[in-house]
């Protein structure tokens, strides 16, 4: 086992230990690709959802807000392309009887060539020290070139293959890149076949008039069939963009990896409608925006990246992700897609009503242009138990898991600890709790030694303790513990409330 995977098996038990994710249905051994979420989890993810909101909608004055249906008219997926075009390619190992996703396995390639690049300039660097010129290095060391080429010249049969739907090129690269199934070793593959990715069930009582409809894939088609309820009731001027957080359903071929490609999972997508021709500039804005979005948790920055797509999506004329480096390597968190006018245009054709804009300032009626960011909710929250997931060896020599969750977005902001369970330390420290609640989401716990209790609000991401000792009958004063550094501060009770508000309040970053 690598270090990712032992460390990405520590990350999911421990979310599971402390209620953040259970598997679902877990009493019948479980349901692939799906989970439930826990009172921890449930709290971190509302904290998530209310940070996106609050800076999509509250802090955008032409931002509004949508929850539309998860059922929509079975139109609506033929218009966007998804019937017809929402597969991926699935091949199986004979031997095994494992399937991938045949695009999968050849991404997975490529990046295997990366890594060996990476390592070769890694070595590289370490051996000139401040003299090494990587550019150069890159240009002209002889195995590094030779990667680079073998990467271009599969790039150059696969991005097409997959553009055009070639299904046997695709599995022609497998074979001449001797690609073998990670489980049985074998190159023994069947042929590749299309897979579509919706969830379909019947809508209607009875089984002659009942009419197939399915799960929504993303949440962006209910934005899009709304566009002009919501531009004539809220008056809005272009740009303007809607915002909505809601389910979305795939059926994934490949779904190992715990929240991260899930069966049923949560989108934050928000759609801005621009004028034809500020695409690019909305565009270039949104990815800006996006990144210092992330960056305003706290997460330091070489935890993200950000990823040009060679393969663009049926409706888009450029797009990037935003990666994070999850446990397992860097991959997609979010989505920054310049959607031309290519659902508004084909929801037009199809139900026969014009979306168009009347522009008051050109006199012209138009389709707008879409620039959408589109985030996983469960794969944030993946990025931020990942990167909080925290093991320490402390000075006394004892251990403990610390995550190390960004405050405001922590389950719990405060636990409220009696030291001892007598003396009237109890009912102060409930004195305390009720007079915090109202403001944070507290925990109020008087069971097992202080130590013991420290290390499980710790384990939480609990970032402040207020620990309520005899001192504090004398004085008004408790102790107030942080998470992270586990210093402690005598403070006034009165004072609390402002500290803990000070230090766990998050707000995107303000421009330049
Ligand atoms: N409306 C555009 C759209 O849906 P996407 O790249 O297919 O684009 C957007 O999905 C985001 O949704 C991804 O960046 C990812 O964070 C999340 N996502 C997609 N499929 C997912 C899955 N099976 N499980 C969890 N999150 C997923």
């Amino acid at each position: 086992m690598t270090k990712g995977e032992d460390l990405f098996k520590k990350i999911t038990a421990h979310c599971k230990e402390y209620g953040f994710i259970f598997p679902s249905s877990e009493i019948y051994d479980g349901l692939s690709a799906v989970y439930d979420y826990g009172h921890n989890g449930t709290e971190l993810k509302n904290n998530i959802k209310d940070y996106w909101w609050k800076s999509m909608v509250q802090y955008h004055e032409n931002i509004v807000g949508l929850d539309s249906a998860i059922f929509m008219h079975p139109a609506v997926w033929k218009a966007s392309g998804h019937v017809d075009a929402f597969n991926d390619p699935l091949i199986d190992n004979k031997d095994s009887k494992k399937r991938y996703r045949a695009d999968v396995l050849i991404e997975d390639h490529i990046a295997k060539l990366e890594d060996k690049i990476n390592k070769e300039v890694a070595k590289a660097s370490k051996r000139f020290g401040d003299s090494f010129d990587e550019v150069m290095f890159r240009n002209t060391n002889p195995r590094v070139q030779a990667n680079l080429n073998k990467i271009e010249e599969i790039k150059s049969r696969f991005v097409p293959a997959m553009e055009q739907g070639k299904l046997d090129e695709i599995k022609a690269l497998i074979e001449e890149l001797e690609i073998a199934c990670p489980v049985s070793g074998s190159r023994n593959w069947t042929d590749v076949r299309q897979f579509n990715l919706m969830f379909s069930t019947k809508m209607g009582s009875s089984a002659d008039s009942a009419s197939e409809i399915y799960l929504r894939p993303e949440t962006a088609q209910g934005i899009f069939v709304n566009y002009l309820n919501v531009q004539k009731t809220g008056r809005k001027k272009l740009p303007f963009g809607i915002a909505q957080i809601g389910k979305a359903f795939r059926n994934e071929i490949i779904a190992r990896q715990f929240i991260f490609r899930m069966r049923e999972f949560e989108q934050m997508e928000m759609q801005f409608f621009v004028r034809p021709g500020d695409e690019h500039k909305w565009y270039e804005y949104w990815k800006d925006e996006r990144m210092r979005w992330h960056m305003a948790m706290g997460i330091p920055e070489s935890h993200f990246r950000i990823h040009k797509h060679d393969k663009l999506a049926h409706y888009a004329n450029a797009a990037v992700d935003i990666e994070f480096d999850f446990p397992f390597g860097f991959r997609e968190l979010e989505g920054i897609h310049s959607r031309t006018d290519f659902d508004l245009g084909a929801h037009q054709k199809h139900s026969g009503k014009k979306l168009q804009y009347f522009d008051p300032e050109t006199r012209e009626s138009y389709v707008p242009y879409v620039v959408e960011t589109s985030l996983g909710l469960d794969r944030l929250f993946l990025a931020i138990v990942s990167y909080a997931y925290t093991e320490e060896t402390l000075e006394d020599g004892s251990e403990r898991v610390v995550m190390k969750i960004p405050p405001a977005l922590a389950p719990t902001k405060v636990a409220v600890l009696p030291l001892v369970k007598k003396d009237g330390l109890p009912e102060k420290g409930r004195e305390v709790f009720d007079m915090l609640k109202y403001d944070f989401s507290c925990q109020y716990e008087e069971k097992d030694a202080i130590g013991r209790r420290y290390r499980r609000q710790d384990a939480a991401g609990t970032p402040y303790c207020i620990t309520i000792d005899h001192e504090t009958l004398e004085n008004n004063t408790v102790t107030v513990r942080e998470r992270d550094s586990m210093k402690q501060e005598r403070v006034d009770i009165e004072r609390i409330a402002e500290i803990v508000r000070e230090r766990t309040v998050l707000r995107p970053a303000k421009r330049p």
